[in-house]
């Protein structure tokens, strides 16, 4: 199982950011949890240096970046780009997010672009994608989105100097609102898996979810076979946090 904990723009001073990092630490100072394969917080680009060295030492935890830019230096005001996170010493990174989609601009065009960088580097990609409303035909917006940026980046995923793709099934209506059915989201899983496996020639995706997830629904879709989740609300309260991880203990 991977976890990822998406902090978004969150918290607000770096002590508390640092006060939230110190949940995981202590939880994998203390155990090791066998079903979890990796746990990664994705930091604002602010605290991403305090938080890298706050989980030196930690194999299972890693400091991941919530977006960056696909130009590696350049007149491009504001941004900060993928290769300086990669310099500093990030290695994981979403791209394609719903909200960077939505108030970066970040179009099919540009989250093409940053996934290919992102992979060039090296970097382990949280590739988001997934429809806006609940009405939406899901294999017509996912088909578009693949046909886009995948048939373009053929010729990254057949080298194994490249970083990896984890794909991230975020349903829109279901981010920051309602869980998604979990017999719903298995049969999105079960056909992004054949899209890829057939279309793509990715056979051995690895599929996560997003939307809601919290303590409570966690226990559910963790027995659809998804590959992992990325968790945003449920990332700023530590009662929360142990409770997803202590969900894993006994499931281990
Ligand atoms: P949420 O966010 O858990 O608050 O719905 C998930 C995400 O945006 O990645």
């Amino acid at each position: 199982m991977i976890l990822g904990f998406n902090l978004k723009m969150n918290p607000a001073t770096e002590r508390s950011y640092k006060d939230l990092i110190a949940i995981h630490r202590q939880v994998w100072l203390q155990k090791n949890y066998r079903a979890i394969k990796k746990v990664i917080l994705f930091s604002p680009t602010l605290y991403l240096s305090a938080g890298l060295k706050q989980s030196r030492g930690l194999s299972k935890l890693s400091i991941g970046a919530q977006d960056g830019f696909y130009k590696d230096i350049g007149a491009f005001t504001g941004q900060v780009s993928l290769l300086m996170l990669k310099n500093i010493g990030v290695n994981f990174v979403i791209i394609g997010h719903s909200e960077s989609r939505r108030y970066n601009l970040d179009d099919f065009n540009r989250v093409k672009l940053k996934l290919r960088r992102a992979l060039e580097l090296g970097f382990g990609v949280f590739y988001c994608f997934g429809e806006q409303a609940f009405q939406d035909h899901y294999d017509k917006v996912i088909n578009a989105e693949f046909e886009y940026t995948l048939t373009q980046l053929k010729d990254i995923k057949n080298n194994d100097k490249m970083g990896r793709l984890y794909f991230v099934y975020e349903p829109c209506w279901a981010i920051g609102t309602q869980n998604a059915p979990p017999d719903y989201i298995n049969r999105v899983i079960t056909f992004v898996k054949t899209q890829l496996k057939t279309k793509y020639n990715i056979p051995n995706s690895i599929c996560l979810y997003g939307g809601s997830v919290n303590s409570n629904n966690i226990k559910d879709l963790a027995t659809i076979g998804l590959d992992g989740f990325l968790i945003g609300s449920a990332s700023l309260d530590k009662s929360e946090v142990l409770k997803i991880y202590k969900h894993f203990n006994v499931y281990s």
